[in-house]
Formats: C-alpha cells, sequence, structure tokens
C-alpha cells in the first residue's frame, strides 16, 4: 500500500483557508491553556531540527511545543557539530563539504518523526530564493513532514503567532482595520521571509494593509499580487504609500521591519549605498502618535534605536514580547496539524 505524503509546512500559501483557520484557532487555545501546558499527545514521536542560520526563539520555542506535547526534539547547527554540507547536485565533493544534503535529509529521515529546518536566503541568486529552492529541495528529499523554520521567503511560524496576536489583541473582526507593514532602516541588508509572511499574513485575515518603504526597497511582485487577491477575498486590501507618517494614520498595527531592495540584489556596494539615504525610517513616538493608539509588533530580534525608539519598546504599545510568547502556542499547533494529533486527525 502507497504511504499519504507527508503533511509538510512549507509556507501557508499551499494550504488552505480551512487549515490556516485551525491552526490559529489551535494556538488561541493553547494560549488560553498557559505556557506550563504538558500533554503526551505526541508521546514516542522525535522532532529533528536543523539550523543553517542561528535562531533565538525559533529553536526554544519549537523544542519546547516538542517538549510539552510530549515528543523529543534534537537540534543540530549545520557545520557546528555536524558535517558541513554540500547543496549542488552532481559535483565531485572535494571540498570541506562531506556530507551531501540528500543523505543529511535522507538519514535524519530514517530517525524522525518530523524535521524543522531553518534555510536563510543567499542574498546572491534572487531566483533560487524568491523559489525555496533550498527548502523545496529539502522537502522532496525528505520522507516525513519538513516544518519551514524561516526559509529564502517565507516565515509560516512567525506568521500563525503574529496572526495569533493580533487576533488576541484587536479581537475577532479584523475586516478593513488598519495594519502597517513598515519597512525600517537597518545596518545590514535582511532577507524578506518575515516581511513577506507578514504582508500574506494580515491579508489573510482581512485586514487594510497599508505597506510603507521607501522608493527601491518594493517586495516581490507575485507575493503582493497574491496578498491583493487574499485580500480582496477576505473583505480587506492592501495599498502602498511611501510617506510613512501618511501610513500611519489610522494605524491599529504597527509592524516594523527591515530588508533588502531587491533591485540591487546582486549589488551590495550600491544596496548599502541605497539603504543609508533612508537611515531616518525609524519607528518614533512622533510617528506612533498618528496612529489609533497601534499595537508596535516586530518579529525580533530588532535593533534598538536603529529600527525603533526604546520609547516605543518600552511603552505599553509594544506587544513584542507577547508576539514571542505566542510562537511557543503557534509552533504546538503546528506540529500537532504535521502529526495528523487532535484536532487535525480527522
Ligand atoms: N523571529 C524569529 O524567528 O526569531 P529567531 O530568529 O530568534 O528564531
Amino acid at each position: 500500500m502507497e504511504l499519504p505524503p507527508p503533511r509538510h509546512l512549507l509556507d501557508w500559501q499551499y494550504l488552505d483557508d480551512h487549515i490556516w483557520n485551525a491552526c490559529l484557532n489551535r494556538t488561541l487555545e493553547h494560549y488560553r491553556q498557559g505556557k506550563n501546558a504538558y500533554s503526551h499527545v505526541a508521546r514516542n514521536r522525535s522532532l529533528g531540527l536543523l539550523f543553517f542560520n542561528p535562531s533565538l526563539r525559533t529553536r526554544t520555542s519549537m523544542e519546547l511545543a516538542a517538549i510539552q506535547l510530549g515528543a523529543h526534539a534534537t537540534t543540530l547547527v549545520a557545520g557546528q557539530g555536524t558535517w558541513q554540507i554540500e547543496w549542488r547536485d552532481g559535483v565531485v565533493m572535494d571540498g570541506p563539504e562531506a556530507e551531501h544534503i540528500r543523505e543529511a535529509i535522507g538519514v535524519l529521515s530514517q530517525y524522525y518523526d518530523a524535521l524543522g529546518v531553518r534555510v536563510f536566503a543567499s542574498q546572491t541568486d534572487y531566483a533560487q530564493d524568491r523559489d525555496d529552492v533550498l527548502l523545496h529541495k529539502i522537502a522532496q528529499i525528505a520522507t516525513v513532514p519538513v516544518i519551514n523554520l524561516e526559509s529564502a521567503f517565507y516565515h509560516p511560524c512567525q506568521a500563525l503567532a503574529d496572526a495569533a496576536t493580533i487576533v488576541d489583541h484587536l479581537g475577532g473582526n479584523l475586516q478593513g482595520r488598519r495594519f502597517v507593514l513598515s519597512w525600517a532602516y537597518h545596518p545590514r541588508p535582511l532577507p524578506m521571509a518575515v516581511p513577506n509572511s507578514a504582508l500574506l499574513m494580515a491579508a489573510r485575515l482581512g485586514m487594510e494593509v497599508v505597506v510603507t518603504h521607501p522608493p527601491g526597497f518594493e517586495l516581490d511582485e507575485a507575493v503582493m499580487e497574491r496578498a491583493r487577491c487574499d485580500a480582496t477575498r477576505q473583505g480587506g486590501r492592501v495599498i502602498v504609500v511611501h510617506n510613512q507618517a501618511e501610513a500611519f494614520e489610522g494605524a491599529e498595527i504597527v509592524y516594523a521591519k527591515a530588508w533588502a531592495s531587491r533591485l540591487l540584489y546582486t549589488h551590495p556596494e550600491e544596496e548599502a549605498k541605497l539603504r543609508q539615504q533612508y537611515r531616518s525610517w525609524r519607528v518614533t513616538p512622533a510617528l506612533m502618535a498618528r496612529t489609533r493608539q497601534a499595537a508596535f509588533m516586530h518579529c525580533l530580534p530588532v535593533r534598538r534605536n536603529v529600527v525603533v525608539d526604546d520609547a516605543v519598546l518600552d511603552s505599553p504599545q509594544a506587544i513584542h514580547l507577547k508576539e514571542a510568547a505566542f510562537r511557543l502556542y503557534a509552533q504546538k499547533a503546528i506540529l500537532e496539524y504535521v502529526w495528523h494529533l487532535p484536532p487535525f486527525d480527522r
């Protein structure tokens, strides 16, 4: 008998609204149970976590979520205690890489019941990053569910936690309520996974999504188009405003994030020069005063007084720590989903 394909979470775009809504509701249920709610629903299951990039929240919340469901979790940091991994096919492996991704994922699939993988953007090959080629390669090799712990273009675990944070903060009816995704200056050219996922998340909630950024920092057109379609389907809309102060008018959620210019993806020196021109794009108390007492969100880590002022982060309007707390509850819902556990067993 042929086995059904593993239930991956590569990004929410591949899953129907009813699964997204069920995961969102389940995240809120876990939140109501609190941070010390342990069960045995996933006993005898194991989760392997493979990080090609650093993490504080994703790693700890996913490990703890597995443990709280009764499962076992192991974290591997690629290249630190593992063999260096080769991604390319058909190469003569006579360099520093001693293990191919095909064997690494093939072997881990033999041991674990699901694999979480973090593999960021190359930031040198836009087409590869946009199509999440490395993550999809892992999903093709794996014989168990793969959970995207932040890929080149998407961060679905963060998106689910963010959605639950907003529902908890604003209540159920989010149609037409203003969510501002604000570009912010950062000394490094950051990837687009979080802004892409935050945009799609707010659109799927039916909010009025305002994306504000300086010229030259446009998000991927296909992602924008999908967000517009999702927002329209849910009774919301997506607009772009290049004036940050204007964008903040009437906002109920301000979500700050830095990202690199995709137009200068392969020209890092020119990209840095362009970015430098917009050092003043920082969330300040004056900007927040233009909002409707908006809550301030950020996925973290955040650079204080570069992306956002201390006075905003330390104010009652900042809900970034609660947002981070929701990561644990979202991870539990995601593990239940990929493992077909209740309420995802029907
Ligand atoms: N927001 C987030 O994914 O945090 P980490 O990079 O610390 O996991």
